[in-house]
């Protein structure tokens, strides 16, 4: 999206990655993008597909357990938000959408790159790195460090130049993608005595489904049995609505934890999405954020090429990381709303069920989660 931001202000640039084309088209990540990612997808002509297979979603449901039995109640987004919605969309699919047009733009990817090294990142940043065997090497004005949590750029900062601060949980997601009709068409975040699990969906004819797990936890041993038992124990309504089964075509486990790197920026590097800030997927804000900050980063070059004006380069940490911190409150606080913990006791499940009820009961509670669930819009 860097890219395409830069290069539609006549910005060159050019992407290394060290994957394979296919490894990122394929790789199945989060899917919901607030209502500023779409509005930008579009505003910068990488729309037409989300317009065409993008789920537009109003509403949310969160379910468990009270004393009439296990409900699912909605919380209306858009209604509180003065119509702001979510748009279900594979993370997978927009990277597939910004390559096409990359690639149409002509402009460089590397893919597959190996060994790859940056420096001289306070002067005239460099990038070295080979490419089927043969070296190569980019000298730039400014660096994006892009490249994700277990990147190379945030530990290429001399460590007393940055300060990290993060957050691990005892549990982890389970995720499956099944070849289900999606039996809600709005997702159903759910609280359970035997933890949380999340109803999702791709597309009319894909579930995409989530079970707490242990961080450590041995995918073998979940067979396709086990998965749809304990994903319909979880999410069971006393409605009778439940998950469709179908066949599994994917299974991981997604880890969480919460990481923020201050600042955002060192020298001609600058930090953004997972590279500079982690957060748990509850609130499904990782991928938004990042859009976020290249979108403020794509403005702020682009103010230095056309009017030599650093001003908007040099709030570029500051800023993301007032957006960063309200995003990594929300998350965690989802998170320790529906997720059980070994180490939690009764009180704290109590607790639990009583904020549940009360976010249930409360027009401003509802709101609250909403306009952080929508997102506020892009700075
Ligand atoms: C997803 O559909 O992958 C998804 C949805 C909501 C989340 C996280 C992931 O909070």
């Amino acid at each position: 999206m860097l890219g395409h931001l830069l290069h539609l202000r006549g910005i060159d640039s050019v992407i290394v990655e060290d994957r394979s084309q296919e490894h990122v088209i394929e790789r199945v990540r989060a899917g919901v993008l607030e209502q500023g990612t779409v509005d930008l997808m579009r505003e910068v002509g990488v729309g037409d597909r989300l317009d065409r297979e993008g789920l537009r979603h109003e509403g949310i449901y969160v379910a468990f357990d009270e004393p009439r039995g296990r409900v699912r109640h909605r919380i209306d987004m858009a209604g509180l938000t003065g119509g702001r919605a979510i748009t279900v969309y594979g993370q997978n699919e927009v990277v597939k959408d910004l390559i096409a047009v990359r690639v149409a733009s002509g402009r460089p990817v590397f893919w597959d790159a190996e060994q790859v090294t940056v420096g001289d990142l306070d002067r005239q940043p460099r990038i070295r790195f080979l490419v089927h065997g043969e070296a190569q090497e980019v000298v730039c004005d400014y660096l994006a460090g892009c490249d994700g949590s277990h990147g190379i750029c945030r530990p290429s900062i001399p460590s007393r130049h940055v300060q990290l601060y993060e957050r691990t949980y005892p549990f982890a997601w389970l995720g499956i993608l099944a070849r289900a009709a999606p039996s809600s068409t709005e997702l159903v975040y759910s609280l359970h005595e035997r933890g949380f699990a999340l109803f999702s969906m791709r597309s009319p004819e894909v579930t995409r489904l989530y079970l707490q797990c242990a961080p450590d936890e041995d995918l073998q041993a979940w067979s396709d049995d086990r998965i749809w038992s304990e994903l319909k124990t979880r999410l069971r309504t006393s409605d009778g609505w439940e998950p469709n089964e179908g066949e599994i075509t994917q299974k991981a486990v997604t880890p969480m934890r919460s990481l923020v790197a201050e600042p955002m920026r060192y020298g001609r590097l600058f930090l953004a999405g997972d590279a500079a800030h982690v957060v748990p997927p509850t609130g499904a804000k990782g991928l938004n954020l990042a859009m976020a900050d290249v979108c403020r980063l794509a403005n702020a070059l682009a103010a230095v090429y056309e009017r030599r004006d650093e001003s908007a380069l040099d709030a570029y940490s500051e800023r993301g990381l007032r957006r960063t911190w309200r995003a990594q409150r929300f998350s965690w606080w989802m998170t320790s709303m529906l997720h059980r913990s070994d180490s939690g006791n009764a009180f704290d499940h109590k607790r639990q069920l009583a904020e549940l009820e009360y976010l249930v009961s409360s027009r401003a509670a509802m709101t609250s989660l909403a306009e952080n669930y929508v997102g506020i819009p892009l700075d």
